[in-house]
């Protein structure tokens, strides 16, 4: 669904929406409507995504961040810059589009015609519908693709590959089996199951978790206390990201690989070896 801007704001005005303060350099999301929670939003930009930026501030530009929470650093940044182009913000939960909203028209209200809101779950055809085929010049995904299925994982790569303009790039950051929370003979397992895709090179894709709480070597340990400063919901399916599994996928998938490297969070629970995260950048050929 698509939010006006401007009502977006009224409507988070009227409501008293409000971003919760940060702690431990996230803030936490919001709910969706089925209460299911997706972890919190960083305030430590990647640098690798110092390119997106570049890119969203072209006056030409269109791009389109996906999980853009209450608005991303990498958002306010774009928004903090004199010049700029449009910037389409899908997110899942439509609250914290609206709180997004309010914070770009305290910036700037005549910078709200350079903001398209898309509340919904990417790719669900009721986010592609408002979508622009071949029509951005980058695509960000920061920390949001692991909460997706198999199929949905796949599906999103081959839609961000169906949106982006041909030389257009893509800009993610997903979790990995090696963040530190797995059990040691669950990350085992993922790791067969690598080796097995690495020779076959056929879905499914390894890396789907039906729950993330069984798996956890933290299962015991996640007190409320946890489960709310990291504002996860611990019955949720996660899909995991391996390196030259991503590799090999974006390639099969018609995406030239720039990076699709490894690095580290360093945020206890999720701190294991610098293989925390998978950053990726891709382009689609021109
Ligand atoms: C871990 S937070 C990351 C927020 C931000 N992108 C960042 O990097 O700090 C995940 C965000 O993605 C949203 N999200 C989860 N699944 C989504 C989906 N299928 N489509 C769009 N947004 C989704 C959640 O509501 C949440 O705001």
């Amino acid at each position: 669904m698509k939010l006006c801007a401007q009502k977006a704001v009224e409507e988070a005005r009227e409501r008293h929406l409000q971003m919760p303060e940060e702690k431990n350099g996230r803030i936490v999301t919001l709910a969706n409507t089925d209460g299911k929670k997706y972890g919190g939003m960083t305030n430590k930009p990647v640098k690798e995504f110092k390119e997106f930026v570049e890119i969203a501030s072209r006056p030409d530009a269109n791009v389109l961040e996906i999980g853009a929470a209450y608005g991303t650093p990498y958002l306010m940044e774009t928004f903090k810059k004199e010049s700029m182009g449009h910037y389409t913000a899908c997110e899942l939960v439509g609250d914290q589009l609206r709180i997004l909203a309010t914070r770009i028209e305290e910036l700037d209200p005549s910078k709200l015609s350079n903001l398209t809101l898309v509340e919904g779950p990417f790719p669900h055809k009721e986010v592609i519908d408002h979508l622009q085929e071949g029509g951005y010049d980058a695509v960000l995904a920061s920390s949001v693709f692991h909460f997706l299925t198999e199929e949905e994982v796949v599906e999103a790569f081959k839609q961000v590959h169906r949106l982006l303009k041909p030389g257009g790039k893509l800009f993610a950051k997903m979790g990995t089996p090696y963040s530190g929370i797995m059990k040691p003979e669950a990350v085992q397992k993922a790791v067969e199951e690598i080796k097995k895709y690495l020779v076959r090179k056929t879905r499914p894709l390894p890396g789907f978790i039906e729950n993330v709480r069984d798996r956890s070597r933290i299962k015991d340990s996640i007190t409320d206390e946890l489960t709310k400063e990291l504002g996860i919901t611990t019955d949720l399916h996660g899909f995991q990201f391996d390196k030259d599994v991503m590799k090999v996928f974006l390639e099969s998938e018609n995406f030239l690989v720039e990076t699709c490297d490894y690095s580290p969070i360093n945020l206890p629970p999720f701190k294991l070896d610098g293989r925390e995260h998978l950053v990726v950048v891709a382009q689609k050929p021109n």
